[in-house]
């Protein structure tokens, strides 16, 4: 396996969104134009000050998807921090993190990737939605992804881009789990996403450079989808991704 990560271009943007995840697990696809209304929430998204170094900017909120008349729906559960497994995070793993709830209406991103995905109607999934602007200026890059390669601790990952303003960088990259190798690569442009099974991949994205020396930043959705059984949501969820904090300083 090569170090350097290769792009198989027959594979990108097939537009072709009806099909199961493939084996290989990862799919690319295209998403439909936002609106103007959903791309304007992106621009007072509160700073991220879990990660004051990366210039982020986010919101999050969590849902209980179900599937009526072949329509995936969001139901919005009570709002509660944000935590992860220090196991998958080692940025900012075991911290609940309290971010603003979103203003943006997913419904139409979630309902089309959700049914891309062909997993069962009669099943709820969990659902979170961490919606993301980064901004990269001439004296610093703009840092999607401080803990570098890594999964999320999820069954899928989606990653949705609605612009990139006056930027280079944050290019999608594809780890190999067993080896580390970074063996894919592809730029996300505008109106494009990509959907990862988290348990086969670990994922990254380069820092974010501005393009012609001005300011510039890149907006996108980032969805965490698992098995309502087993949901990263809940006060007991909470209880244990803390306790993932403690056993890694001692481990
Ligand atoms: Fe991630």
């Amino acid at each position: 396996m090569s170090a350097e990560p290769v792009r198989l271009y027959e594979e990108s943007n097939d537009n072709l969104p009806w099909l199961p995840l493939p084996e290989k697990g990862w799919r690319e696809f295209r998403i439909l134009p936002p609106e103007k209304t959903f791309l304007k929430t992106f621009e007072d998204l509160p700073f991220d000050q879990y990660a004051p170094h990366c210039q982020r900017y986010r919101r999050f909120s969590q849902f209980k998807m179900s599937c009526f008349a072949n329509s995936w729906m969001p139901a919005l559960l009570p709002h509660r921090p944000f935590i992860q497994s220090a196991e998958y995070n080692q940025h900012s793993g075991g911290i609940l993190r309290e971010f603003e709830p979103l203003k943006c209406n997913i419904e139409p991103y979630v309902d089309e990737v959700f049914s891309m995905l062909k997993i069962d109607p009669d099943r709820f999934y969990h659902l979170d939605v961490h919606q993301y602007r980064v901004c990269a200026t001439p004296g610093a890059e703009g840092i999607s992804v401080p803990e570098g390669p890594h999964r999320d601790g999820q069954q899928y990952v989606v990653v949705l881009v609605f612009r990139r303003h006056q930027i280079t960088g944050a290019e999608c990259r594809l780890y190999d789990p067993k080896t580390g190798q970074p063996f894919y690569k592809i730029m996300l442009e505008e109106n494009e996403g990509i959907v990862l099974d988290d348990e086969k991949l670990l994922h990254n994205a380069t820092n974010i450079k501005t393009a012609g020396g001005q300011d510039g930043h890149r907006d996108y959705l980032v969805l965490n989808i698992n098995e309502w059984e087993k949901r990263r949501y809940g006060e007991a969820f909470e209880c244990a991704m803390s306790d993932t904090m403690f056993s890694s300083i001692l481990d």
